[in-house]
């Protein structure tokens, strides 16, 4: 899949998403080494705080299909999802925790992860890795001095 799909495959996962709350849809699209594919969306709760990301129900499905030490490339898209297509201007990129989460899956794979970050009407893409948009992150080797 080229990039530009992997973006279309996020922008479309988007109009799934559960955002009644705040109104923005999130959709995320993680390819393998191999090229599958895995998708997810943000889903919203009541209890507001209780809300996944697109990217942590995305890394979810990744790696039931294909393990998180396989993740290569994300893309990222967020907007207005309320009409047939994503909309919006704005670039999406992962909040904090999800830079966390996706951390682990670096850690794994020694091998550094590519983030697309897409405006919801994909006409707007910055391109950045995991070991930029979080450097000195908290992972497995953080835990060694666990008893
Ligand atoms: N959201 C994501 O799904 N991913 C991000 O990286 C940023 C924010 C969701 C959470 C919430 O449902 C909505 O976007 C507004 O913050």
């Amino acid at each position: 899949m080229n990039e530009e799909q992997l973006i279309a495959a996020a922008r479309q996962a988007a109009l799934k998403a559960y955002a009644p709350y705040s109104g923005f849809s999130v959709g995320c699209a993680i390819e393998s080494v191999d090229g599958e594919v895995a998708t997810g969306v943000n889903v919203e709760n009541a209890c507001y705080r209780l809300g996944v990301c697109a990217e942590q129900s995305a890394l979810s499905a990744a790696h039931l299909a294909f393990g998180l030490a396989k993740v290569a490339r994300i893309a990222v898209a967020g907007g207005d999802g309320s009409a047939d297509s994503l909309a919006g201007a704005i670039v999406c990129t992962p909040c904090g925790g999800c830079r966390q989460a996706i951390y682990e899956a670096y850690c794994l794979s020694a091998r550094d992860i590519e983030i697309i970050c897409s405006s919801g009407d994909g006409a707007t893409v910055e391109r950045h890795s995991i070991s930029t948009l979080i450097p000195h992150g908290f992972g497995p080797a953080n835990l060694e001095d666990a008893v």
